[in-house]
């Protein structure tokens, strides 16, 4: 997941990506290894010495693939959903408001399927770490394992506890207690981890807590508040994805009959076309050129192809809301 190599080896871990919902994560294994699907049969031992990110055609040549890197992006994508997880645009909007970057020390719980794990790990790379609590075991091995295959594991540290109970200190570990750089919380009751968040991190340290209901917001904002954080600030990020595609538009002539002398003409102004005399350019995909006249009524129109955006009206909508504070004690 941080490699930033050119060309596919032995043992990579690479995403096979047949389109937007159409990845998966693999190990290439030039023994035995094979990816199958409607888009063709790929031998690993044939991805080989491919370039990253080039079309790559099927062994029987009935389909083609893309092989890319495996960062963390695509692994929240991808990854197997073992809990809820956290998504790209929250994951940015966490990352850089609790002001992450190589060197950074976290805390972070629960780790759940690993989807911000890996995102921040990514960031704290090489010289940071991430010290992340679950209270379900097989879900923090399953963790274990992944940060293991896509080899980001010993930028993570992966502990089986109830962090409500237990708290964060890992007292083996030498000056992890008062070092923590940002606190990370995806839990239940935030406001149960709060004094135990507040038992690891330097004074001036970050933390957000991220929560689906108003009412889990309210008494983390009263804990914090009591417990000399500053900059308390709650934001729910919204995403608004736009779709931009060719449309045919009618455009009537409803210019007034009483003033007008012309009153059956279609419409001669449009925007992205080439006027009559000019040369025709080449043909698009699309028809930009296209002059169709139509009639309602005795009223001429005249068809013409746009580009038209408009918003996806099944984008994603409330996940949650972060919550955000800083650690400044006065005594
Ligand atoms: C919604 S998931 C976290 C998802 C994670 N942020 C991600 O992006 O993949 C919440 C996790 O918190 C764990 N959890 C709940 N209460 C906990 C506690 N008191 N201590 C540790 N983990 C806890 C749950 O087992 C669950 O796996």
């Amino acid at each position: 997941m941080l490699s930033q190599k050119k060309i596919i080896e032995d043992g990579d871990r690479v995403v096979i990506y047949a389109g937007k919902d159409k990845m998966q994560v693999v190990t290439i294994d030039a023994k035995s290894g094979e990816y199958c699907s409607k888009f063709g049969n790929y031998k690993h031992k044939n991805l080989i010495g491919k370039e990253i990110g080039t079309k790559i055609q099927s062994d029987n040549n009935n389909g083609f693939v893309h092989v890319l890197s495996l960062t963390s992006e695509l692994w929240s994508i991808a990854l197997d959903h073992r809990t809820q997880i956290l998504f790209n645009l929250d994951i940015s909007t966490i990352i850089f408001n609790l002001e992450l970057k190589n060197g950074s020390k976290v805390v972070e719980s629960g780790t759940g399927s690993g989807s911000l794990s890996s995102s921040i790990a990514r960031t704290i790379a090489p010289n940071g770490h991430l010290y992340t609590f679950e209270f379900h075991e097989e879900r923090a091995e399953a963790a274990r394992k992944d940060f293991r295959d896509n080899r980001i594991d010993k930028h993570i540290t992966v502990t089986h506890r109830d962090a409500c109970k237990q708290g964060f200190r890992l007292d083996h570990i030498e000056g992890m207690v008062g070092s923590i750089d940002a606190v990370f919380l995806d839990l239940p009751s935030p406001w149960e981890a709060i004094d135990h968040a507040i038992a690891v991190m330097h004074e001036g340290a970050m933390l957000c807590s991220f929560s689906p209901c108003i009412e889990q917001v309210q008494n983390t904002c009263l804990k914090l508040a009591a417990s000399q954080f500053q900059e308390i600030t709650t934001i729910e990020v919204l995403i608004r994805t736009f779709d931009t595609r060719l449309q045919e538009f009618e455009e009537l002539n409803l210019s007034n009959p009483y003033t007008s002398t012309t009153t059956t003409t279609p419409p001669t102004t449009e925007t992205n076309t080439t006027t009559s005399t000019s040369e025709p350019k080449a043909k698009k995909k699309w028809n930009q050129n296209k002059r169709e006249t139509f009639e309602i009524g005795g009223i001429q129109g005249l068809k013409k192809d746009s580009l038209l955006s408009k918003p996806i009206s099944e984008a994603r909508g409330h996940t949650g809301y972060l919550t955000f504070a800083r650690w400044v004690p006065e005594n």
